[in-house]
């Protein structure tokens, strides 16, 4: 018993993965898309110099995280809600309670509207940096919750006009469709990590270890070292040493073929930037913090040396994050 129950999900699992597969295939969402993030760049450029504001705002730097899981969660529930409710309404049928559950369908469901539209815009912020499988999975789920909005959309007219019975059915499918993209969407979030905080291993040892001569800094660029096992990208920014962890938590780009600018740390892949001394995100599209370490100069040497405790994602160091160079 216990066996084919096994298989089954294992067969169910095998059947989920080729379907996913086989929607990463589809190379022709290739142009489209890459011509949908030209109209995107386009967009955000156009408010000028609001633009790293606009976009901070969307990617969720204000978070810490990105915006576009609570907003597809609240989504989600307040649309699942309308179903239960139009459920009770079908099954009062003329009772004059069926009246008030139909009219707070009608809420949860313009409330559910407002989140799938706010989720699609704080989506394709996430998405535009993404590639291959992930953009075409990515692109094919935004389709797919664009074709369930329009249905709630739709119903919520039909709503408004008293034709419950076709308003409710929209619902019903817009519903169906919106499911199949949320397990799309957790693809993305579980299997891929878009959206997730991908900086890798922290630094955790409280021991100073010198890594690097300091005149080894004095070409202005970003120099990788190996602490404890975990990699540390060091840079002189503003006659300081910040040590900062070695993977962009964006998508992972290694952080030292980036460069330092004003002041912060500019990752190479997507342009985001982050405060040198703090890891803070200056500008997305990484929401979470780059870590942070603790650099000193010792004999001509850089010392970097961690939080003593194991860090968590957004962890940064407290305390004497740089110390200033001699000379
Ligand atoms: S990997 Fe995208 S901003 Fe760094």
């Amino acid at each position: 018993m216990a066996d084919r129950k096994r298989r089954r999900i294992s067969a169910l699992n095998r059947r989920r993965a080729e379907v996913i597969e086989a929607l990463g295939r589809q190379e022709w969402l290739d142009r489209p898309s890459y011509r949908f993030e030209n109209v995107l760049s386009f967009a955000f450029n156009s408010f000028g110099s609001a633009r790293n504001r606009v976009t901070n705002f969307l990617n969720g730097v204000w978070l810490g995280h990105p915006v576009h899981p609570p907003l597809a969660s609240l989504a989600s529930g307040v649309l699942g809600a309308t179903l239960v409710l139009d459920g009770i309404q079908v099954a009062l049928g003329e009772r004059p309670e069926a009246h008030h559950a139909g009219r707070l369908a009608g809420h949860t469901l313009g409330v559910g509207i407002l989140a799938n539209l706010g989720s699609a815009a704080t989506g394709v912020t996430d998405w535009q940096h993404t590639h291959e499988q992930d953009r075409r999975i990515g692109l094919i789920h935004g389709m797919l919750n664009l074709g369930a909005t329009g249905l709630y959309i739709w119903s919520w007219i039909q709503r408004r006009r008293h034709r419950h019975g076709r308003a409710q059915l929209a619902t019903f499918v817009g519903y169906g469709i919106s499911m199949f993209s949320g397990y799309l969407g957790g693809h993305l979030v579980f299997a891929s990590g878009i959206g997730t905080d991908q900086s890798g291993r922290r630094l955790d040892t409280r021991e100073w270890t010198p890594v690097i001569e300091d005149a080894a800094l004095a070409d202005g660029k970003l120099h990788r070292v190996v602490v404890d096992g975990v990699g540390v990208v060091l840079a002189r920014a503003d006659r300081k040493v910040a040590a900062v962890g070695e993977f962009c938590p964006h998508l992972a780009a290694p952080m030292v073929d980036g460069w330092v600018d004003r002041g912060n740390i500019v990752c190479p892949w997507h342009g985001s930037q982050f405060d040198a001394c703090t890891g803070e995100v200056v500008r997305g599209p990484a929401s979470a913090p780059l870590p942070c370490y603790q650099a000193r100069t010792r004999n001509g040497m850089v010392e970097v040396r961690g939080a003593g405790r194991p860090a968590i994602a957004g962890d940064i160091s407290p305390v004497e994050i740089v110390e200033e160079v001699a000379g």
